[in-house]
């Protein structure tokens, strides 16, 4: 069956304090989602790309890709889960469905392979995963420590995030919102299974982000 990627770049980027939204700021000349869909392509395992960025950048945003892109570039929402939900309405064809963040430009291709390689074997959900490297704690709103989870048993996720295309639809059939869609599929009941993530695959999202990306390219050729 065919494998569909939906790229959420349709964020403002706040954090990151640029003028334009975050999927458009060039991280060693080229545009985040350049990058993103340049890494999708080269994975070699992902039939069609559907890019979801702010409505008025519709029409600017084919440029910004590689001219032989499988891609098609819709309009966004106003939250993430928004995104994602109105990409999944172009995804009508797909066995399966990846979701990979825009933001997330320097994932190694062998990462996206990895995670198409489990949906392939049956998995119905699959995301890359890293241990934490600081102890994190709970707060209440006067920012009173009120739990230490114990560090040995969590993670910190990164896209993409590989779904049955079933799988994903109906973990969006709920109007409810969440900062990862294997939190939608997790509330289904359906088993989500990790698998080792890549410290490349990180989020870019603050000036530092950006200035860790753009040494990475530096270092390397692209
Ligand atoms: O805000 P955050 O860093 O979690 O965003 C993760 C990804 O989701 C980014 O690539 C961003 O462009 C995208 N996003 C989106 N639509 C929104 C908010 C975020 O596509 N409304």
């Amino acid at each position: 069956g065919s494998v569909i990627a939906l790229v959420p770049a349709a964020g403002r980027g706040e954090r990151l304090g640029a003028d334009a939204p975050k999927a458009f700021v060039p991280v060693g000349g080229t545009p985040m989602l350049g990058l993103t869909v340049r890494g999708l392509m080269a994975a070699g395992v992902v039939d069609e790309i559907i890019v979801m960025v702010p409505a008025q950048l519709v029409e600017a945003t084919a440029a910004l890709l590689p001219p032989a892109a499988p891609a098609r570039i819709v309009a966004g929402g106003a939250e993430r889960t928004d995104s994602v939900r109105a990409g999944l309405a172009y995804a009508g064809a797909a066995a399966h469905v990846l979701v990979h963040d825009a933001a997330r430009a320097l994932t190694p291709p062998d990462l996206i392979a990895r995670v198409v390689a489990e949906l392939r074997a049956g998995r119905p959900a699959v995301v890359p995963a890293l241990p934490v490297v600081d102890t994190v704690k709970s707060v209440d709103t006067a920012g009173r420590v009120t739990g230490t989870p114990d560090r040995s048993a969590l993670r910190a996720v990164q896209t993409p995030q590989g779904f049955a295309a079933d799988v994903l639809r109906r973990a969006y059939e709920h109007p409810e919102s969440a900062t990862d869609d294997a939190g939608l599929v997790e509330r289904l009941g359906i088993d989500v299974h990790t698998i080792p993530g890549d410290p490349l695959a990180f989020k870019i999202t603050t000036p530092l982000d950006l200035r860790l990306a753009e040494a990475v390219l530096d270092g390397k050729q692209v």
